[in-house]
């Protein structure tokens, strides 16, 4: 096992709200990334946190308003969005709250600390002061005179406070993000700080007097004032690790982080002088991310409702929307947020792709093989696909770039699935060498591409590897084995049990087709030759009913039906009795081939045939989605 570890962390969230897709997003990422590292150095290795920021002026006033005290209100809202990560499978270490007592001694700790050290001072200090932001601002960082992010002007107030002496470290932080390129990644959000602390960087309030704000963690050295915001609340990311003394702040500090660009300020500038001041080593990165756009307004003009992004969690699976977040948005960068591209991403990625993929595999070996397919040679097909997607992946994560680790897994997907209409399995001999040859290669791709996938879709991956007969395989496969796997394996087999379907088709309920980005067309079930629009109007497909149907004597599969279209009667004859028996067809409307060629089964004459689809021999009859008149045509 590795020495390396790995510790990840999002932001605390403030419970003045209940969770959305923002907070969501952050914590899937960092649940990816955390699974992902776990594949890559052991489940021991990694250590993921997350938690709410509990204190502070917002929360007193949201704790009013909801006609609470505040403690009894944090434990509620925190609980909501600890349940809520449970929802969406979110599996984190450590959930920490900023009014649990470790946190507090933690925080007294540090802030004695650097007292003692001398970088935190007692002064006067008269600001522009907003309380929905809970923070003062300089004259420059007014727009107008108002507060740039509630419009409002804020309240000129001063009073006496603790600072600390931020500005000692300025050059010193200047020269460790240059010693450090990717310190702040990617590189826009790293200009921008060093664009910042171009200006003279002011040294930093920390507290407010206790007589206006009670709702926060006393100075260690004077119990009039408690401490404010940032020095609370950063602060969580070593105490959750038992800092100074636990053996997990041995093992996992430095941390990376994961934040969105509003707190970008506080992570790369407060945070490592803190470190610095304290004596403690800066975090390894800082990796921020974009904003999603919630396109309420378009959502609620195409399918009538507004729904809210987390609602579509439930609404279309969680590895759905997990696969929707993590693809649609390139780190970094804003993105919009919409029901319908993920409705797109679903049916064509999800259902078409993968899900067809693994179901048209899985099903040949069960019709051929009874469901165990045993390995036929070592060759090593595709095994360089596999080599290379898992080296993509890496090199992918490496940069928190998500979208380009899942776009590397699917051209994996897409390369078997060539792989597969090249051979065509469908139309060979079961018994053919090469035919086993094929399954069995296919088979075991689509165990790598589960394991690739688990960190992303974690649900469907572990239902893959069921199917599979492999159930256990991520705890025990480490990520660099996955492209060694192929190559030169002697023996093995996939026994295939009950074959899952994975993602259910979504029917679009909008007339035009969501704006992303075209994938190529998946290979169908069976390749059969391809037709004109002109060879497929030679066949007349009508809607008929059946008025009555009676069993054919001496026939364990035939039926006689008598069905109308429009005016015309006309007799069918279809072998479907053991799956419809004769009563169950009177009043049901059916798809019929109207221009057949008539033909006689059992002395009777047929005119048409009826259509139904074949699933591993389950049969299930077609007709039209709504009521229409018989003899419609379908076109
Ligand atoms: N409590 C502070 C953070 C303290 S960390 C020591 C805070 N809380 S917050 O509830 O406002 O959460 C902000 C974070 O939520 C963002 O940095 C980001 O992780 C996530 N998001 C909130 N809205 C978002 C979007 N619209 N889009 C993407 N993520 C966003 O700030």
């Amino acid at each position: 096992m590795s020495d390396e570890t790995f510790y990840l962390t999002t932001p605390i969230y403030y419970v003045n709200a209940t969770p959305h897709l923002g907070h969501a997003y952050t914590t899937i990422l960092a649940d990816t990334m955390a699974r992902f590292q776990k594949l890559r150095l052991g489940t021991e290795q990694v250590y993921f946190l997350t938690g709410t920021d509990e204190h502070g002026d917002k929360i007193v006033q949201a704790a009013a308003q909801a006609g609470e005290s505040p403690q009894a209100y944090v434990d509620r809202i925190s609980g909501i969005f600890l349940e809520t990560w449970a929802r969406l499978g979110l599996a984190p270490n450590q959930f920490i709250r900023t009014t649990g007592e470790p946190h507090k001694r933690a925080v007294q700790r540090f802030l004695q600390q650097i007292y003692d050290a001398g970088d935190i001072y007692f002064g006067e200090y008269g600001g522009h002061y907003c309380f929905g932001c809970e923070r003062f601002y300089t004259e420059k960082e007014l727009e107008d005179g108002k507060c740039p992010d509630h419009q409002t002007t804020p309240t000129f107030i001063k009073e006496q406070n603790y600072f600390f002496r931020m500005g000692k470290y300025q050059e010193w932080l200047i020269d460790h993000i240059h010693r450090h390129p990717d310190f702040i990644r990617p590189e826009r959000y790293r200009n921008e700080v060093l664009a910042f602390l171009r200006e003279p960087l002011e040294d930093l309030c920390i507290s407010r007097p206790a007589a206006r704000l009670t709702w926060g963690i006393p100075l260690p050295f004077d119990d009039r004032y408690v401490t404010y915001v940032w020095f609370d609340a950063l602060i969580n990311y070593i105490s959750a690790l038992g800092w100074p003394d636990g053996d997990a702040f041995r093992r996992f500090w430095p941390a990376q982080h994961l934040i969105a660009k509003d707190i970008l300020k506080p992570h790369a500038i407060y945070w490592p002088t803190m470190l610095k001041a304290a004596g403690l080593p800066p975090f390894r990165h800082l990796n921020v991310h974009g904003y999603w756009r919630i396109e309420e307004a378009k959502m609620s003009k195409s399918r009538g409702t507004v729904v809210r992004p987390l609602d579509l969690a439930d609404k279309y699976g969680v590895d759905a929307f997990r696969y929707f977040v993590l693809r649609e948005m390139t780190f970094g960068l804003d993105a919009g947020f919409s029901e319908d591209a993920l409705v797109a991403r679903l049916n064509a990625d999800l259902a078409n792709d993968l899900g067809n993929l693994y179901s048209r595999v899985l099903k040949l070996i069960r019709r051929y093989y009874g469901g165990t397919v045993t390995h036929a040679s070592d060759n090593g097909e595709l095994a360089d696909a596999v080599h290379t997607a898992a080296a993509a992946v890496a090199a992918a994560m490496e940069r928190f770039a998500y979208s380009e680790a899942l776009a590397a897994i699917w051209s994996l997907i897409s390369s078997t699935n060539k792989y597969l209409v090249t051979n065509e399995p469908w139309k060979s001999d079961p018994e053919d060498a090469r035919t086993k040859e094929v399954l069995f290669t296919a088979a075991e791709i689509l165990h790598a591409t589960a394991t690739l996938l688990w960190p992303f879709l974690p649900q469907t991956a572990e239902r893959m590897l069921q199917g599979l007969g492999a159930p256990n395989s991520t705890a025990s496969i480490h990520f660099h084995d996955i492209g060694s796997l192929l190559k030169g394996r002697q023996t093995g087999q996939w026994q295939v049990g009950e074959v899952p379907s994975l993602f259910p088709r979504i029917q679009a309920t909008v007339a035009k087709p969501p704006a992303v980005e075209k994938k190529s067309a998946p290979a169908p079930e069976v390749t059969p030759e391809q037709i004109t629009i002109e060879d497929f109007r030679r066949v007349d497909l009508r809607v008929a009913e059946v008025i009555e149907a009676e069993a054919i004597k001496g026939s364990k599969k035939l039926v006689k039906l008598r069905v109308k279209l429009n005016d015309e009667e006309r007799t069918v004859v279809a072998g479907l009795k053991e799956h419809y028996p004769p009563e169950s067809w009177a009043g049901k409307r059916i798809i019929l081939v109207a221009n057949l060629k008539p033909t006689s089964l059992m002395g009777i004459t047929s005119q048409g045939m009826v259509l139904a689809a074949e699933d591993d021999g389950r049969i299930v009859l077609l007709a039209p989605e709504q009521p229409i008149s018989s003899g419609s045509k379908v076109r």
